[in-house]
């Protein structure tokens, strides 16, 4: 029942959609980044305004999205036209698709970079390397590694491809085969961990520090990184919740489905968390925050513990698994978009645009080694790149999805794609049409100095 112009295509179940939306949602943003971004902004401070941030903000935009591409059944920027259009709106509210869809490739560029790291420890791990190693070796291990473009080349090269033979399959032949795989493999290795680290004594220490607020650490800055988080982590803005919500079958409730997400998302990220910092407290090493976090600092943790290469090696192919279910979701709109759109076969739409990104990627390969010194503001090609994507982008674009469903659609026709009950309805309407607009343009300006 596919076309090849691909509009007709759907999720196989209810279920595949959840799988593959919660796939896309859990990455490296909740277990590489978010722990990090909680140790660097005072632990449970973090943790609530990012929670705080979800409810309020984000899990409305990511029904509205949802809702786009389910009444759509488009790409995300003719989804989001056949709704303007429909709304009688004059205005060109195409692009917001297409933002969205350049904030995906972007984000895809370095997110295969990363991943590339992880698929190398994975091997590293196995091979035993860490065993034995002291914090000094471990350091000049990973400084090593990130001064080779070549090194870090080949594993990117490798991770982009294989999201791509994934992608290129289709939805039901390449997609929900991958997620239907990947996520329940993924929570089955995270209990795992779990059970692991809970034999350290560090547990609630962990707990303690996740939970625990340190205002001092608060500012307005704190704020703003939280809210980009929170919509980098469930993947909203970007039109990705866009177009699985293009193929989401008939009679599936948008809210359900879009709070098992959200859910299952932060769950996977407080886990990570309970996982990460109870295993640093254990070796009594010096919390470091930023990106070393996992691929220093864990290392070395692992290198001194009983069982270490066996649960370290898991722990990087829990990675990977997460960054591999969120990297298809990140090409899915451009791929379906040339496809649609452009009348290209799906083999092209994916190589193509994977080859273009691929090639982006360099740039984040270089930031860490030759490009090292080409800084602007202090920020390199790199560091630019998730700035840019993350702070700005997404928020930017998270607001005008709100501001798109909260004034330019009728809410006669949210409320008949929505069917659900009164009080839901009305919740999310008052949060799509003031609360989300409202605070994401306030805490942007605030953090931005305009305030
Ligand atoms: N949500 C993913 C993560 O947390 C990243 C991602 C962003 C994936 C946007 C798809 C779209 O790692």
């Amino acid at each position: 029942m596919q076309d090849r112009r691909g509009t007709r295509q759907r999720w196989s179940s209810s279920l595949m959609f959840v799988l593959a939306a919660t796939g896309s949602a859990v990455g490296l943003g909740n277990i590489w980044k978010f722990p990090y971004l909680v140790g660097k902004h005072g632990g449970g401070t973090f943790v609530l305004i990012y929670l705080a941030c979800l409810l309020l903000l984000c899990i409305p935009i990511m029904v509205a999205e949802i809702l786009i591409g389910r009444h759509g059944r488009r790409n995300p920027p003719v989804s989001v036209d056949i709704l303007a259009r429909q709304a009688g709106s004059r205005l060109s509210w195409r692009w917001l698709g297409m933002a969205g869809m350049v904030a995906g490739f972007l984000i895809l560029s370095y997110y295969s970079v990363i991943a590339g790291w992880t698929l190398f420890y994975i091997f590293e791990m196995a091979m035993g390397v860490f065993g034995g190693f002291d914090a000094l070796e471990v350091e000049r291990f990973f400084a090593a590694f990130i001064a080779s473009p070549w090194k870090q080349i080949v594993w990117h090269s490798l991770f982009m491809t294989a999201t791509l033979v994934i992608v290129a399959r289709g939805l039901q032949g390449g997609l929900e085969k991958a997620v239907e795989l990947l996520t329940p493999a993924l929570f089955l290795i995270l209990l795992i961990l779990i059970g692991y680290v809970l034999g350290t004594g560090e547990f609630l220490h962990g707990m303690a520090f996740l939970f625990t607020p340190d205002t001092s650490k608060f500012t307005a800055e704190t704020v703003l990184a939280a809210m980009g988080h929170a919509f980098f982590s469930l993947s909203i803005a970007m039109g990705v919740m866009m177009v699985y919500g293009a193929y989401l079958p008939d009679g599936v409730s948008i809210v359900k489905a879009s709070l098992i997400v959200a859910g299952a998302d932060t769950v996977v990220a407080i886990m990570a968390g309970l996982v990460i910092f109870p295993l640093v407290f254990s070796n009594h090493l010096p919390l470091t925050f930023g990106p070393g976090l996992i691929f220093k600092t864990l290392p070395l943790t692992f290198a001194q513990m009983p069982g270490g290469t066996l649960f370290g090696g898991l722990f990087f192919v829990l990675l990977t698994i997460a960054a591999l279910s969120s990297s298809i979701s990140l090409i899915e709109p451009t791929v379906a978009w040339l496809v649609e759109e452009m009348g290209w076969t799906r083999d092209a739409a994916c190589w193509s645009s994977g080859g273009i990104c691929w090639f982006l990627g360099l740039g984040t390969v270089f930031s860490f080694n030759a490009w090292r010194g080409f800084t602007l503001l202090d920020r390199t090609f790199f560091q630019w790149l998730d700035f840019l994507t993350s702070n700005l982008l997404l928020p930017l674009s998270g607001f005008v999805v709100a501001v798109f469903m909260g004034w330019v659609v009728r809410p006669e026709l949210s409320r008949s794609v929505l069917n659900c009950g009164d009080a839901v309805f009305a919740a999310w309407w008052i949060s799509i049409r003031f609360v989300a607009p409202g605070a994401v343009m306030l805490i942007f300006m605030q953090a931005m100095g305009l305030l």
